[in-house]
């Protein structure tokens, strides 16, 4: 069993799990993910290890509710347990140092993101990372980021704060205005890595985007997290989770991903009825 000995609210159906696992703490690198259980009635769900402390053997979730295993999750308090973590999971995210590098975070991937620009801080780039959301309250660690980067800059589409616009925008701007970038890593909506894919390539910059298929196993046997990537087929557990954007099927990655979203639906409603008739929490 897994305690969770913290939890914070970051906005809304975004929370932060600090959860006891010594092992995962002692042996992660930035880009590695887990894949956890809440209780023995539910799905297997991957998430990405955002940030670890050895010493006291924890690691750091950060978790978007939306759907049913999620959102049991999001219930669960400080003190309660998780019944399985399993990782450290995937390949560490190439870190090298490559002079000037672009990281993005869009939504809820700034948290993923931010384990990357810590690794390549820590080999000696220089960090440019740009964090992207629909509004101000939905702009997560701002002060953690800046911490670790030598320039921050936030769009909101609203333009609640920082520039107005989206992240390919940002980029747009800071390329235009800026010398020679080794390379761009981008975390977020499948959507958004497309378009910074799509705006990278004719710059022939190096673009490495985390792929977040269906997963099941995590270790490669089951097949749910295929991907195709410059015509070959990949398992993104054990392949990735990162790859070269230019070589991404996203076409093919946003379908797949689409496949059980009415089930999943459904799933959720049922279980908002349960929860709010007072009835069973799992199942
Ligand atoms: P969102 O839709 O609010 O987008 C966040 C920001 O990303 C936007 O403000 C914008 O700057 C940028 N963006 C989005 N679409 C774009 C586009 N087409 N072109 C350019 N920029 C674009 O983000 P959210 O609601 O936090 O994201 C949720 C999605 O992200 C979920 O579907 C989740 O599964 C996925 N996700 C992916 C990963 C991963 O590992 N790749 C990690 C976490 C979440
Ligand atoms: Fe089963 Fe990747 S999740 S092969």
């Amino acid at each position: 069993m897994f305690e969770i000995v913290a939890k914070e609210s970051l906005a809304p159906v975004l929370t932060k799990f600090v959860i006891r696992s010594p092992f995962i703490a002692r042996k992660r690198k930035a880009g590695h993910f887990v894949i956890l259980r809440v209780d023995d009635h539910g799905e297997r769900i991957p998430l990405t290890i955002v940030d670890s402390d050895a010493e006291s053997g924890t690691i750091t979730l950060i978790v978007q509710t939306i759907g049913k295993t999620t959102k049991l999750l999001s219930l669960k308090e400080k003190g309660d347990t998780l019944l399985d973590v399993a990782g450290p999971l995937g390949n560490p995210t190439p870190i090298e140092n490559l002079g000037t590098v672009v990281c993005i975070g869009g939504g809820v991937g700034t948290a993923e993101i931010f384990p990357i620009v810590k690794a390549l801080k820590e080999a000696g780039n220089r960090v440019v990372t740009i964090i992207g959301a629909r509004n101000k309250d939905l702009v997560i660690l701002e002060r953690e980021i800046s911490e670790v980067s030598d320039t921050l800059i936030i769009a909101t589409e609203d333009g609640s704060r920082g520039l107005k616009g989206l992240v390919t925008d940002a980029l747009s701007d800071y390329i235009q205005s800026n010398g020679h970038i080794g390379a761009v890593y981008a975390v977020g909506p499948i959507p958004m890595m497309r378009a910074v894919s799509n705006f990278t390539k004719p710059f022939d910059l190096k673009t490495f985007v985390s792929l977040n298929p269906l997963m099941m196993d995590g270790t490669g046997m089951c097949g749910a997290c295929r991907v195709t990537v410059g015509g070959e087929t990949k398992f993104a557990c054990v392949d990735g989770p990162e790859f070269e954007g230019h070589m991404v099927d996203f076409d093919e990655l946003i379908a797949r991903n689409r496949a059980y979203a009415d089930l999943e639906k459904q799933s959720l409603e049922r279980f908002e009825r349960e929860l709010a008739e007072g009835g069973l929490i799992h199942g």
